[in-house]
């Protein structure tokens, strides 16, 4: 098995199962206030949010994250809006869950950096959050509890109020005839056999570059990143395997793909095209896929931005 280099989301040791004696409401708040707190991070510069901020597509903008101190990581950083629907998480899938995920960026150098003890050390000086902690968990702020409220805020992170919804919830004009194509094009070239299911995606492992040599065309050096799921697996074939992100929010969330590599939709879609499904597509039918791919932006709960 390969060394666990993309430390975002190297399997924890720690599985976080924690018995809260108080509501999901409660929980819920505390996994938002964690979210933003930058206490979680070694120089308190950053918090989940800054990478992942709910209020602007669930992600940062950015190629490859950018963690404390600036240092660049290997990898872009995926949405966490609508992850609970994920079947695991991460490009490679090496978290199986948003608990076991949380615990990732803390101890990552590239990211949050230094691991829980501080962490915890902060914020048990902070009466008021050990007081909540206590509330629900019976006991003071914890790996685990800690997770279990920010997974807990994460899986309401739900955007299932997109135009596209509401089209397929019997609204036939909240979806332009343009989009209407568009999702008609995506069934019929096969996109939605990989990007299929409540997300569009993240429910299974499929290679970059079925039909032509991705790695060849984008021209830059293989990185350990890139070979995706075999990181995870050790596996020859699952060489280059992504987890097929879910495409909700999908308009909110440039640059696309694992490395950042594309720099807007229309690009990620002409390449997916041909890449994938080997039937390169025209400008009518890229407008018509973006158009679809447009609809399917939802808007987060405001109490949780
Ligand atoms: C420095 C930027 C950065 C910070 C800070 C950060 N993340 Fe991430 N996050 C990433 C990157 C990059 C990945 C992808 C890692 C990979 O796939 O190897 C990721 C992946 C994820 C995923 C998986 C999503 C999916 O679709 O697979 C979740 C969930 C997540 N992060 C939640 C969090 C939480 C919770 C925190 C705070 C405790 C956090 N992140 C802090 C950059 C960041
Ligand atoms: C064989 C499976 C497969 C098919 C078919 C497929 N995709 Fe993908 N799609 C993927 C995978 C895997 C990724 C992630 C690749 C990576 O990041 O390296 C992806 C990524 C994407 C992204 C970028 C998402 C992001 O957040 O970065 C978009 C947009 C997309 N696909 C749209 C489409 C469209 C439109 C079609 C049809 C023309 C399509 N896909 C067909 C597997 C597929």
């Amino acid at each position: 098995m390969a060394a666990c280099v993309l430390l975002a989301c190297a399997p924890s040791q720690e599985s976080a199962q924690s018995s809260p004696t108080t509501g999901k409401e409660e929980r819920i708040e505390l996994g938002r206030d964690l979210f933003f707190d930058v206490r979680l991070s070694a120089d308190e510069t950053i918090s989940c949010a800054s990478c992942h901020d709910p209020s602007k597509g669930g992600d940062d903008g950015r190629v490859t994250a950018m963690g404390i101190g600036g240092a660049i990581g290997p990898i872009n950083t995926p949405t966490v809006l609508n992850a609970g629907l994920n079947f695991s998480q991460c490009w490679d899938g090496r978290s199986p869950t948003l608990e076991d995920q949380v615990h990732q960026p803390i101890g990552n150098p590239q990211e949050m950096g230094e691991g829980w003890d501080p962490v915890l050390s902060r914020l048990n000086q902070d009466a008021e959050m050990v007081e909540r902690f206590r509330e629900i968990y019976g006991e003071g702020p914890a790996a685990a509890n800690i997770a279990d409220a920010i997974a807990t805020y994460e899986k309401a992170l739900l955007t299932l109020n997109s135009p596209f919804d509401l089209y397929q919830g019997g609204e036939k004009e909240s979806l332009s005839p343009e989009a209407a194509r568009g999702f008609a094009e995506f069934q019929r070239l096969g996109c939605a056999s990989c990007h299929q299911g409540l997300a569009f995606g993240g429910n299974m492992y499929e290679r970059i570059g079925i039909m032509g040599d991705y790695f060849a065309l984008r021209g830059t050096p293989l990185t350990e990143a890139d070979l995706g799921r075999y990181n995870v697996t050790g596996r020859e074939e699952d060489k280059y395997k992504f987890k097929v992100p879910g495409l909700r929010n999908v308009a909110l969330t440039q640059p696309y793909f694992h490395d950042g590599s594309a720099a807007t939709l229309e690009e990620a879609v002409r390449t997916m095209a041909e890449l994938q499904i080997g039937l390169p597509v025209d400008d009518v039918q890229v407008s018509q896929l973006v158009a679809f791919l447009e609809s399917l932006t939802g808007v987060v709960e405001a109490e949780l931005r």
